[in-house]
């Protein structure tokens, strides 16, 4: 899975380099002195994907500034350059000269998107109302991870699509020569199937419209118009109504990334949770259907600010100040789920260490992430001594001062590996993961950046 960036002249390269069978272990242990300083979090990885994928399908250049360089994002830079793109880096910023909707070229090999659920289903979307063939596949994870849930609203737009039992890649696209523009209400509160919704409406002539239930992460909606697209949103009871007026005129435009507030997590936490520790984390995306986390930890009792608030590039950015607090249990509704999806395990981990029981509600979703992210999260904690309960969909943490001394297994879920870290630098004894890789797909150099605010990692 994992990639080398290769530069040449004009072009940025991909080139798989590793030999995905060699695990990385790595122990956390707790620091000797408090965590202190002021870090920049890589770029946002919903945002990252969507300005490549946009500005491959505008005419004229997109200019990306903060672009994450994670894994994720490079299967999705490579997947465009194969679709006919031409995406090189300069100095810091990556560039994208786009094809125009609908100007796409056929793939000449298999699109393998390594281990991103956005970079395939938001992919499925475009290649959907693209009249041609193409073949998608991913790594152990994505293979494993549900793909029907854009099939069914994608095949009725005329797309054929052919997929292992379950709806499992590798699968097949035959795209729509005349798309069909959609409706479709989502029947679960997912941001990547109302993407792959939009952008097959793309190129489909008439209105396409989403209903979701609840609100989910509107990147797509925002860029979309930040490109020249007709995006109106409604809303309507508990959720709304998205509705995107076909073939516009997409125009190269320039994009400035903020900082992955799903990576701030878990320098943040660390700073919450280590004795003394006060860590400042700058140019934080604040998009307010992203902000469940901080919402949750301030609940919680958190020492958390925002400084600088302010609006770079049509998204709320802000620097954010945490600082070590005893924190309370929280009882986190189920509504909240959509605007924190990827936060439960570092969530579950400071919960481990709020005086009280937890209780996060309603998370099904979890169990279909780059892991079992339910089974997994409850499993790291219990590695390390705490006390945890799975009650249908709800996660009970019972909080208190954890032993530590486990190994959790990170099952190639970025997420865990780096929040079981996190746990580790808590604990009275030490935690050790099985494999460190997979942090690549969303927080290179995590483990740089934890190690300057003085956190203690072992290992390679
Ligand atoms: C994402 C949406 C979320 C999230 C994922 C990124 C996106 O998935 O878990 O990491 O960029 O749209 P769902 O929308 O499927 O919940």
């Amino acid at each position: 899975m994992p990639f080398a960036l290769c530069q040449t002249q004009d072009a940025v390269l991909i080139a798989s380099v590793m030999d995905s069978s060699v695990l990385r272990p790595l122990v956390a242990a707790r620091p000797a002195a408090p965590l202190a300083g002021e870090v920049v979090v890589p770029g946002d990885k919903s945002i990252s994907h969507r300005a490549l994928m946009f500005g491959a399908l505008a005419v004229g250049v997109t200019r990306i500034t903060g672009l994450l360089e994670g894994e994720d994002v490079l299967r999705t830079a490579a997947a465009m350059r194969t679709l006919g793109a031409e995406i090189w880096r300069e100095g810091a910023d990556w560039l994208v000269a786009g094809r125009g909707l609908g100007g796409l070229t056929a793939p000449e090999d298999v699109l393998d998107m390594g281990n991103s659920g956005t970079a395939a289903r938001l992919l499925a979307g475009i290649l959907a109302s693209h009249d041609f063939f193409s073949v998608m596949t991913g790594d152990a994870s994505l293979r494993k991870r549900p793909m029907r849930r854009v099939i069914e609203p994608l095949q009725a737009c005329g797309a054929v699509f052919f997929a292992r039992p379950g709806g499992r890649l590798p699968m097949s696209i035959q795209g729509a020569r005349d798309a069909l523009p959609l409706t479709y209400r989502l029947p679960v509160a997912s941001a990547q199937v109302k993407s792959a919704v939009l952008l097959a409406g793309l190129n489909a002539r008439g209105v396409t419209m989403v209903e979701e239930p609840e609100p989910t992460r509107d990147h797509s909606e925002n860029m979309l118009r930040h490109f020249g697209a007709s995006v109106s949103v409604e809303r309507a009871g508990n959720g709304r109504v998205i509705r995107l007026a076909g073939q516009p005129e997409l125009r190269g435009a320039d994009v400035a990334v903020p900082g992955d507030p799903s990576s701030a997590a878990f320098p943040m936490v660390a700073a919450l949770l280590v004795p003394g520790s006060r860590v400042v984390v700058n140019g934080v995306g604040l998009n307010p259907l992203r902000t469940g986390l901080f919402e949750t930890l301030r609940e919680m009792g958190a020492e958390l600010t925002v400084r600088n608030a302010r609006v770079q590039g049509g998204e709320s950015v802000g620097d954010i100040v945490a600082e070590f607090t005893a924190l309370n249990a929280v009882d986190v509704p189920p509504e909240r789920a959509p605007s924190m999806i990827d936060e439960y395990p570092i969530l579950a981990v400071a919960c481990a260490f709020a005086r009280g029981t937890s209780r996060l509600r309603g998370l099904a979703e979890l169990r279909v992430k780059e892991s079992d992210r339910l089974a997994a999260t409850a499993a790291m904690l219990r590695e390390g001594g705490v006390h945890v309960e799975i009650e249908d969909d709800d996660l009970i943490i019972h909080g208190g001062a954890p032993a530590g001394g486990g190994l959790v297994m990170t099952h190639m879920d970025h997420r865990l590996a780096m929040s079981a870290l996190v746990f580790g630098l808590a604990t009275d004894d030490a935690m050790r993961i099985d494999d460190a890789r997979f942090i690549d797909t969303s927080f290179p150099g995590f483990v740089a950046l934890m190690r300057g605010l003085g956190a203690r990692f072992a290992g390679p």
